[in-house]
């Protein structure tokens, strides 16, 4: 009796969610859309100043001043639109995404710190919203932009090449597309700030977005008879394929976020990789991390957890219930708190996965899953599961029920006028930081759609294989002589090292020796990667032990696109 109870009130419970979340996802869709077309010049009611198809990230000037624009956020935004008009649901958005083209077009050639157009200024992370260089330190370059923005693109090309003829697409489009799918060919295989500007390493957001855009790149190429640019995009495709396996953690059973910053890992990273990166036609193939894979799905259970203890606002919550979550647990950004764009990522993840399992007939629960799946059914073994099975309803409906958990939360924790900031306080549950986060407000409508049900074009995930070896991209080096004029003492050597693998990492162990050939003008050819802010410094040694650096400031230099280069300096 009690048990019969119980369970009519868990029901009763969940039924009341649902019904719930079904009225914040209609009243605040219409919020979320509007605030995300404020904050987009030079129309938008929110971005005074910003230029036409120019995305602003928050109208928060002041703690923190996020009036500028991200080539990340933008792309991630004008994916939304693209998708909502190239799928017929707004066809009022053409205006937007041609202003959208125009911005990128002009931002692509600004040159900034991190360098032109062919010498890696398209890895520079953010702009002004005038489109003018921001020129403050930051953390750069950052390497998933060119590719979310490509991906943006080939969307909207892949459209207009419906409508109209290629060789008006490669006039128009094209060269857009290629200028951003060059520079991820050749750079993929170097390091760079992750997508929360901290960690300079290999990231695995930014690895998947890569060898996202370079696959649909490749079959847009071919669609427009660009032949000569396909088989090094499949090439670099495949080798970024190859390393994305790197990320996984055997032991702990999730994708590694980040190879360097030492942190757990765990980071909300790997569900925004998982929902940007989702294909419908690849079904759950771990490969490519699709949302109801099994390593996706164990990832998502250790970075959902890592959130259970640590906010206050999750206190009392039942241990597979749905709680608010951040970026990463170790984050003190703001105190470190809960983000309305990382929960609504985790939700969209597991309606994605319902999308295929429902698709497909059946559901797969692997070792690698189960401590997943068991949230839903303790007693749940191994197994291949029909539609048709006890298991598979109570697994699917076990997984709704967590996913509208997630809604819930990011619903109770809106203010009732629908305005999303970037992050609630992780004690009060109030918003803070940047107030009307346009990605916020696109997060809240990629949420919606896949808790309808709706997806999004494929882009070319399904039977891919992984090669068995990976492959370094070495296509992208380039050879530079670093010079250096200094005089020594009898045992007394110079050697170098820098910001890049190829120098050393900063290591004054590994530090590489110069020749003294040419004395007093030491030397060493190096390759370096390509198109790369690199930073330097000679140390002396005597007798391989350490005696002294140059001073400060470390000597910085971009490496060429191509050719060899000789840096000649004087010991200082
Ligand atoms: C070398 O780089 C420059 C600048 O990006 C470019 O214009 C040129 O075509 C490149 N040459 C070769 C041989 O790749
Ligand atoms: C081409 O674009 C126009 C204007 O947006 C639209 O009216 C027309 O239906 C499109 N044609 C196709 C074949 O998509
Ligand atoms: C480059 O690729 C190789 C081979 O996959 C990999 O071992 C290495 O870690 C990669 N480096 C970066 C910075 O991505
Ligand atoms: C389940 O696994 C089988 C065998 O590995 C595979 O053929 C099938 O596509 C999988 N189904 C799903 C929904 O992942």
């Amino acid at each position: 009796m009690r048990v019969v109870f119980l369970s009519a009130l868990s029901l009763c419970g969940a039924v009341l969610a649902q019904s719930s979340v079904d009225s914040y996802v209609a009243s605040e869709s219409p919020i979320a859309k509007a605030g995300m077309l404020a904050n987009i010049g030079a129309t938008g009611s929110r971005s005074g100043g910003a230029k036409a198809g120019v995305v602003i990230a928050s109208p928060s000037t002041v703690d923190p001043d996020y009036l500028f624009t991200w080539v990340r956020d933008s792309s991630l935004v004008f994916k939304v639109i693209i998708d909502q008009f190239t799928s017929g649901e707004d066809t009022t958005l053409l205006g937007q995404i041609q202003n959208f083209v125009s911005a990128e077009r002009a931002l692509q050639q600004v040159s900034n710190p991190s360098g032109t157009v062919s010498t890696g200024g398209l890895g520079e992370p953010k702009f002004n919203i005038d489109e003018s260089a921001f020129t403050g330190s930051w953390g750069r370059p950052q390497r998933d932009g060119p590719a979310l923005r490509a991906t943006a693109m080939i969307t909207y090309a892949n459209w207009l090449l419906k409508n109209t003829s290629a060789s008006n697409v490669v006039s128009t489009l094209w060269p857009v597309i290629k200028l951003d799918l060059d520079y991820v060919a050749a750079s993929w295989n170097q390091t760079g700030f992750d997508l929360w500007e901290e960690i300079s390493s290999s990231s695995f957001f930014t690895t998947a977005a890569q060898h996202r855009s370079l696959r649909e790149g490749a079959a847009l190429a071919t669609a427009l008879g660009q032949t000569s640019v396909v088989s090094a995009y499949e090439t670099q495709a495949a080798n970024a394929l190859c390393f994305l396996q790197s990320y996984w953690n055997p032991s702990g059973g999730y994708m590694t976020s980040n190879t360097g910053g030492g942190r757990s890992g765990k980071d909300a990273n790997t569900a925004l990789a998982s929902i940007h990166t989702f294909d419908p036609a690849a079904g759950c193939d771990a490969a490519t991390f699709q949302p109801c894979s099994d390593k996706a799905l164990a990832s998502l259970k250790v970075y959902v957890d890592a959130f259970r203890s640590i906010y206050t606002v999750n206190q009392g919550i039942a241990a597979n219930a749905a709680v608010a979550t951040g970026r990463y647990p170790e984050d003190v950004y703001m105190g470190g708190n809960p983000w309305y764009l990382t929960t609504a990522a985790v939700a969209e993840q597991l309606y994605d996965a319902l999308i295929v399992w429902k698709a497909q007939g059946s559901l797969n629960v692997t070792a690698t899953s189960l401590p997943f799946f068991k949230q839903f059914q303790s007693s749940v073994t191994a197994g291949n599961y029909a539609a048709s099975s006890p298991t598979f309803t109570t697994l699917t409906s076990g997984v709704k029920t967590f996913a509208d958990g997630f809604l819930a939360i990011h619903a109770k924790y809106t203010p009732t006028d629908g305005a999303l900031a970037e992050q609630f306080n992780r004690n009060t549950g109030a918003p803070l930081s940047a107030v009307h986060l346009t990605w916020s407000y696109a997060a809240a409508l990629t949420v919606f759609a896949a808790r309808e049900g709706k997806t999004r074009a494929s882009w070319g995930a399904a039977g891919l294989a992984v090669p068995s070896t990976c492959e370094r991209n070495n296509a992208g080096t380039v050879a530079v002589t670093f010079q250096v004029t200094a005089t020594t003492v009898f045992g007394e050597n110079i050697y170098l090292t820098g910001s890049v693998d190829a120098l050393k990492s900063w290591s004054p162990d590994n530090a590489l020796l110069l020749s003294a050939a040419a004395y007093p003008t030491w030397s060493i050819t190096v390759n370096v990667p390509a198109s790369t802010v690199i930073e330097y410094k000679f140390i002396r040694k005597v007798n391989g032990v350490l005696k002294s650096w140059e001073s400060d400031p470390n000597n910085q230099f971009t490496s060429p696109a191509n050719g060899t280069q000789t840096l000649s300096d004087a010991w200082r």
